[in-house]
């Protein structure tokens, strides 16, 4: 097979990078080694800021979005006895919206196929091969068990973290920061009326718990737990337990009801550039992850694949290179900003491990910090604006 570019992952960063170059006239091919029933269940993020949803609305795909989706205007930060609310609009003139990623990626999948998109599900052995020559190929065996391969004039690595992608750059040649913490996020969808109108951030000595939702009737909600914690050691009724002394309030309940999915996710930032190495283009969690605190890292994966699908367009229609060969230091900008703000967001709302000699210390640093975010504008400002994503603009 022959294409302009190739895809590796049809996550929301492959299946966004197809959705703009097809409306830019230019072809790819998406490789991806899941299902689609399994790609359209994986329950992930939920907050989309302004510039996403822009993003998402002008390739196609923010009728349902905008339909479906809960436009939020604030946030509460809590701390025992105490929740505050950040205004974002009063602080910088943004929203974002609450919509799940399963439904962006219905969305992109239902629009792509539309399109007569090509997308080879459950391949496997994918590998990609001459990325440093004018001539890149991905090669994989099909659901079928038929050895393929597909040359293209570019490979978009939108594989995520454990895909292939990233690997495919020498080491020698790639410069990697990390951070990983010592606490991982226990997330749970419920069949539940969300208790709140806008998602409370909560800091409790048990640990960190936060209360967002998916619709009028779906509930999403996590509880930090220790690293190395199983999701077997969690019943529901230990995990509403924990919820409700965590979120606790005078004169606020937390409703509970069924769980229809629960995981532990371990919570990391990592950024790995340069983000091209010759032909293959790295965007979103391929080369980078942030820890959850903030929703940052569908946003962006979303803005990564924003400006790769401009910088690719330019090379393939115009014959010019300038943007591909901005692409990984411009999008690296928005990537740090979002490191910056996901690890300052994590380090103030989640309990430092027991054994931390320095734990009484730290957590009265949280408290003030706390305080101090919701009682100064210029603080609140600082948060809103990273939050919401208008602190940088969108490429
Ligand atoms: P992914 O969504 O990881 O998509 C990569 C795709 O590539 C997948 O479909 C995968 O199956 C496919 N793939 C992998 N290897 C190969 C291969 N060898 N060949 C072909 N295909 C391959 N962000 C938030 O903002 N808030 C959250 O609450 C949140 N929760 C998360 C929970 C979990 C468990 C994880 C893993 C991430 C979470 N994130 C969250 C991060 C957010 O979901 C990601 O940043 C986002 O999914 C990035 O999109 P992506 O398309 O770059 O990568
Ligand atoms: C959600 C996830 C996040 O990481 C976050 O900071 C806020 C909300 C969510 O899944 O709804």
């Amino acid at each position: 097979m022959r294409t302009q570019v190739a895809i590796v992952g049809a996550g929301p960063s492959g299946l966004l990078l197809s959705q703009i170059l097809a409306k830019h006239g230019v072809e790819s091919v998406i490789v991806e080694n899941r299902s689609r029933e399994y790609v359209e269940a994986r329950v992930r993020a939920g907050v989309l800021e302004h510039g996403a949803v822009d993003v998402l609305a002008e390739y196609g795909v923010g009728d349902r979005l905008h339909a479906e989706g809960l436009r939020h205007d604030g946030v509460y930060l809590q701390w025992p006895g105490q929740r505050r609310r950040i205004d974002f609009v009063q602080s910088c003139g943004h929203s974002v919206w609450v919509y799940g990623q399963t439904e962006i990626t219905k969305d992109l999948i239902n629009a792509r196929l539309a399109d007569a998109q090509q997308v080879f599900w459950e391949a496997c052995d994918t590998a990609i091969l001459g990325a440093d020559t004018d001539r890149p190929t991905v090669t994989f065996v099909d659901r079928d068990g038929n050895p393929a391969s597909i040359e293209a004039d570019y490979v978009a690595g939108c594989d995520g973290f454990h895909g292939v992608s990233r690997p495919t750059i020498p080491e020698a040649l790639r410069s990697v920061h990390q951070r990983l913490y010592p606490y991982a996020w226990l997330g749970i969808l419920a069949e539940v009326a969300p208790s709140t109108d806008e998602l409370i951030y909560a800091l409790h000595p048990d640990g960190f718990a936060m209360h967002s939702m998916r619709s009028e009737k779906i509930s999403r909600l996590y509880l930090q737990v220790a690293p190395d914690d199983d999701i077997a050691n969690w019943s529901d009724d230990r995990i509403w337990d924990g919820l409700s002394t965590r979120l606790a309030l005078d004169g606020w309940t937390l409703h509970s009801g069924p769980t229809l999915e629960k995981s532990i996710t371990p919570m990391r930032s990592f950024v790995s550039s340069p983000m091209r190495w010759g032909r293959l283009l790295l965007a979103g969690d391929a080369s980078h992850i942030v820890p959850p605190t903030g929703a940052k890292g569908l946003n962006l994966a979303i803005a990564d694949v924003k400006r790769l699908g401009a910088a690719l367009v330019r090379s393939i229609k115009e014959g010019s290179d300038d943007l591909l060969d901005r692409y990984s230091d411009d999008a690296l900008e928005r990537v740090w900003q979002s490191t910056y703000f996901s690890w300052w967001m994590t380090s103030m709302l989640h309990t430092p491990p027991v054994e931390d000699p320095d734990r009484n210390f730290l957590l009265q640093m949280q408290v003030t910090q706390l305080r101090h975010v919701t009682s100064s504008a210029a603080a609140a400002a600082g948060l809103s604006e990273n939050y919401t994503g208008s602190v940088l603009p969108y490429p």
